[in-house]
C-alpha cells in the first residue's frame, strides 16, 4: 500500500512517499480502507515534535510511528475472526490516536478503539476532518464548562477546527454565541449559528466587561489574566492550548477565587470517555444539527502541502488528504 512516511521530526517536507506491505486484521481488529484522513493543527505540531514535553508520548529523538495521521474515514475491508460489532463494507470514521497511520492507504483499528458507523448524511471528507474538532470541543463546552442552556459563550478562533465545532455545539446546547473571527469568516461562523460575530482585527473582546459564562479560546490566543473581566461572576476560561501561563492560573484559580481557568488533553481522556463524545457528536450528525467545514482536500502525495497550509494558522474548519477514491 501507498503511505506518506515520516522517520525524523521537521517542518513540512519531511513526509516521503514509500511502499508498505499492506497490513492484516488481527482477531480483534479491522483493516479500513481509507478514503480521507485529516491534517489538524495537533497533527502540525506532532510532526515538529514541539512542544518537546509530547515527545514523551511520541518519542524522544525521533517518532515511535513511521506513519502520522489521526482522524480517517473509510470502509470496511476485512474483519478478525472474534470482530461481531462491524462486517466487511462497513463505511467507518474515527480517530486513531495513540497509533497513527491514517496517512495511508489502510490502516488497522481495534473493534473496541475510536471507531464508529459512518452517518449516512456525512462525507468521507467531512468525517475524517470534523472528529478532532468536535469531540475536542464537546470535552471543553460539556465536561470542562457544564455548558447549559441561556449562558453567554464565547469562541474565540470561531472558524477553526475546534471553532467551527463548538459554536455548533455551544447553539445546540441553548447558549448565546458570540464567535471571534475575522471578517472574512463572519458569514460562515453566523451560518453555523452565531448570534453576534467580533472580528478579532477590529475589536478585543477580553476588554468587554462582566459578559460571558465561558470564554472558549479555541486557538490560545488570550489568556485567563487578560480574559477576567469579561467573564461573569462565575464565569470559566476554557483553553486547549497549553502553556505556563494556563498552568499557572488553572493552579491559582483550583484554590482561589470564583472564576476559573481550565484545560484538558482531549487525547489522554480515558477511551470509554472518548466514545461518549464521539456518540454525542454523531447524533448531532443524524440530526442535522453539527457539519464538518472542509476547506481544502490533498491527494496523499500532497501531504507536504496540506501540512504547509495547516501551519499556516488561517485554515477554515478542516483540511484533509484523500488516499483512496470512495
Ligand atoms: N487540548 C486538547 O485536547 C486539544 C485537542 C485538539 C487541538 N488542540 C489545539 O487547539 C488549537 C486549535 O486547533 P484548531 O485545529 O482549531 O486550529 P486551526 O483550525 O488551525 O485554527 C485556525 C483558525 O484560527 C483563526 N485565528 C487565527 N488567529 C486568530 C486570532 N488571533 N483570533 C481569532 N481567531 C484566529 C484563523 O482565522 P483567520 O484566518 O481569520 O485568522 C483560522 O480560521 C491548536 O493549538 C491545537 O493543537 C488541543
Amino acid at each position: 500500500m501507498k503511505a506518506m512516511i515520516t522517520t525524523a521530526y521537521g517542518s513540512a517536507d519531511v513526509f516521503q512517499l514509500k511502499e508498505l506491505p499492506k497490513p492484516t486484521a488481527g482477531p480483534n481488529e479491522l483493516l479500513i480502507k481509507i478514503h480521507a484522513s485529516s491534517v489538524t493543527k495537533a497533527d502540525t505540531m506532532m510532526r515538529t515534535g514541539k512542544p518537546y514535553i509530547g515527545r514523551l508520548f511520541t518519542g524522544i529523538s525521533k517518532p515511535k510511528m513511521e506513519v502520522w495521521g489521526c482522524g480517517f474515514a473509510g470502509t470496511v475491508e476485512a474483519v478478525g475472526s472474534a470482530v461481531s460489532k462491524f462486517k466487511k463494507g462497513d463505511k467507518v470514521f474515527g480517530e486513531n490516536i495513540n497509533q497513527m497511520g491514517a496517512y495511508a492507504e489502510y490502516i488497522i483499528l481495534q473493534e473496541n478503539g475510536i471507531l464508529a458507523p459512518l452517518p449516512q448524511n456525512l462525507s468521507f471528507e467531512e468525517a475524517a476532518g470534523m472528529c478532532d474538532g468536535a469531540i475536542t470541543s464537546l470535552n471543553f463546552l460539556l465536561n470542562l464548562g457544564k455548558i447549559k442552556k441561556g449562558d453567554k459563550v464565547l469562541i474565540n478562533g470561531a472558524s477553526g477546527s475546534l471553532g467551527t465545532a463548538a459554536v455548533q455545539i455551544a447553539k445546540y446546547y441553548g447558549a448565546d454565541v458570540s464567535g471571534v473571527c475575522s471578517a472574512k469568516n463572519a458569514e460562515m461562523v453566523k451560518a453555523l449559528g452565531a448570534d453576534k460575530t467580533i472580528d478579532y482585527k477590529e475589536e478585543d473582546f477580553t476588554q468587554h466587561e462582566n459578559t460571558y459564562d465561558l470564554i472558549y479560546d479555541t486557538v490560545g490566543k488570550s489568556s485567563f489574566s487578560a480574559a477576567k473581566k469579561a467573564l461573569t461572576e462565575n464565569g470559566q476560561y476554557l483553553s486547549p492550548v497549553l502553556g505556563m501561563p494556563l498552568m499557572v492560573d488553572m493552579i491559582k484559580t483550583a484554590v482561589y477565587g470564583k472564576k476559573k481557568a481550565k484545560f484538558s488533553a482531549t487525547g489522554a481522556l480515558p477511551l470509554k470517555e472518548t466514545k461518549r463524545l464521539m456518540e454525542i457528536m454523531r447524533e448531532m450528525i443524524e440530526e442535522g444539527k453539527l457539519y464538518g467545514v472542509i476547506d481544502r482536500c490533498y491527494d496523499l502525495e500532497e501531504l507536504s502541502e496540506a501540512h504547509q497550509y495547516v501551519d499556516r494558522g488561517h485554515k477554515k474548519g478542516n483540511v484533509v488528504v484523500l488516499p483512496t477514491a470512495a
